[in-house]
């Protein structure tokens, strides 16, 4: 038995309400609020459990056994590999290369695994000609062209693969609900459906989704909890770089991060990403910190540029470093430094755009600021790590010694770092000079003095 039941559906978060508004109560956002119909199925099934509490030591612990996509920092990023059972969320926007890393992904998996690519967006005639394009070998590789979610559930049945692909999820649709495909509820019941079904059959299930124009996923609050893992594919469309990037992961570290290039004849990863990221130049205004990704150290440039202002307000404009922490390190350098800004525009950017979130890139920050400002290149062959406090004091800084590591494997010869604990000193003694620093004036006399 069903029955027809009305709801407004927000197409930014989801939130459902009862009635329509002309403005979300949840995220503000304007005229995105439809009219969406479900279907009420009746609620009689799984109502009879079967199933009894027991104590926690008798739940037997299996190690979760992982199968490769095919690319070590795709695994990387899933935390080792794929999770047979696992469902996990590849959002970006269109043309990003979402199907294209999945191609060519679901090629190698093949070669192991039974592999079932479902593709809702595209005939098999254009995706066969991708499939030429990247010159990839398949054994097991099975794929199938449609949008309806009931065949597509019966096809999944019927294959039974280890690993399936749902290219895209907004594509997709369920008969049983009237809204179109794309909505928030279409959305959702699908996912969960398919959830569902990847669980009960053990089945590892990558579900592509776009994201909308302001980054987030249609459907994000609803779809983020169901899946298991949520990585974002990221980069720009005038470089060739693209970052795969963990948001949420129940089988490993999140914000952990792999970095891919797009050529010709589809994605190639790189091995030494800290090498795209940094120009191992010495001029002023340039300086090169070591974040921590996730579990990977990655050696970026910072660079700034630092003018008399024309403006009664100067301009301060930053990329890839939040721009209220740039107001925050200005306004440390004015008190501990003693030097007057509020006279200077002041910009940031990252090497290659490269969001930093480590709080430790806040002297190489200041660093460059002040290297631009003086005009003086700072010293030679030298990386900086900290995290400038309010009072002008460089605090710890996480994972410092894999920091230390990537600088020694760069060859960067000089390191600024907050003070450290003497046994890590004496690991690194005859490989790099190590400075250590308990404030920024400090930092300042070391690495700015000609
Ligand atoms: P695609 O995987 O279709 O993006 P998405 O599925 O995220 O929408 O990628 C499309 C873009 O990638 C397109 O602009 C062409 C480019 N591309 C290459 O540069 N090289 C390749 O080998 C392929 C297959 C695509
Ligand atoms: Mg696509």
């Amino acid at each position: 038995m069903s029955s027809k039941l009305s709801t407004f559906i927000c197409q930014n978060c989801g939130t459902e309400t009862s009635q329509y508004f002309g403005k979300c109560l949840n995220c503000n956002s304007w005229n995105s609020i439809v009219e969406e119909i479900k279907s009420k199925r009746s609620k009689n099934k799984d109502t009879k459990n079967n199933k009894k509490s027991i104590p926690f030591k008798e739940i037997s612990s299996k190690k979760i056994s992982r199968f490769t996509s095919g690319f070590r920092e795709f695994d990387r990023v899933l935390g080792g590999g794929i999770v047979p059972g696992s469902v996990v969320l590849l959002g970006g926007e269109p043309g990003i290369g979402k199907s294209t890393i999945i191609l060519q992904s679901a090629g190698k998996i093949s070669l192991n695994e039974k592999v079932l690519y479902i593709t809702a967006e595209e005939s098999l005639e254009q995706v066969k000609i991708r499939w030429e394009r990247l010159n990839q070998n398949s054994i097991d590789l099975k794929i199938f062209a449609e949008t309806n979610l009931s065949l597509i559930i019966e096809e999944i049945k019927s294959v039974n693969p280890s690993f399936a692909i749902i290219d895209s999820i907004q594509a997709i649709h369920n008969h049983e609900m009237e809204s179109s495909p794309g909505s928030v509820s279409q959305v959702r019941a699908c996912s969960s459906e398919l959830q569902n079904l990847a669980k009960d059959n053990n089945i590892a299930l990558l579900i592509i989704g776009h994201v909308t124009k302001d980054g987030a996923l249609a459907g994000p609050k609803t779809l983020e909890h169901l899946v298991d893992t949520v990585i974002n594919f990221e980069g720009d469309n005038l470089s060739s770089h693209r970052l795969l990037r963990s948001i949420k992961n129940r089988f490993g570290s999140t914000f952990e991060i792999g970095i891919f290039e797009m050529l010709e004849e589809g994605l190639r990863e790189i091995k030494n990403p800290s090498s795209i990221f940094t120009n191992k130049e010495n001029i002023a205004g340039v300086t090169t910190t070591i974040t921590n990704e996730g579990t990977r150290p990655l050696a970026v440039d910072i660079q700034a540029l630092v003018n008399k202002t024309f403006y009664s307000n100067p301009r301060r404009t930053t990329t890839g470093i939040n721009i209220n922490r740039l107001h925050q390190i200005l306004a440390v350098i004015e008190k501990h430094v003693g030097i007057k800004l509020s006279e200077f525009d002041c910009y940031i950017a990252t090497g290659g755009g490269f969001e930093i979130n480590d709080p430790s890139s806040d002297l190489g920050v200041a660093i460059s600021i002040l290297s631009s400002l003086k005009n003086i290149p700072p010293l030679a062959s030298t990386s900086f790590i900290g995290e400038l406090g309010l009072s002008g004091q460089v605090r710890k800084s996480n994972n410092l010694r894999t920091k230390i590591e990537e600088a020694v494997r760069l060859g960067i010869k000089n390191i600024v770092v907050p003070k450290l604990e003497e046994e890590i000193n004496n690991n690194f003694q005859n490989l790099i000079h190590i400075k250590e620093i308990s404030n920024i004036k400090e930092a300042v006399d070391y690495s700015l003095s000609k």
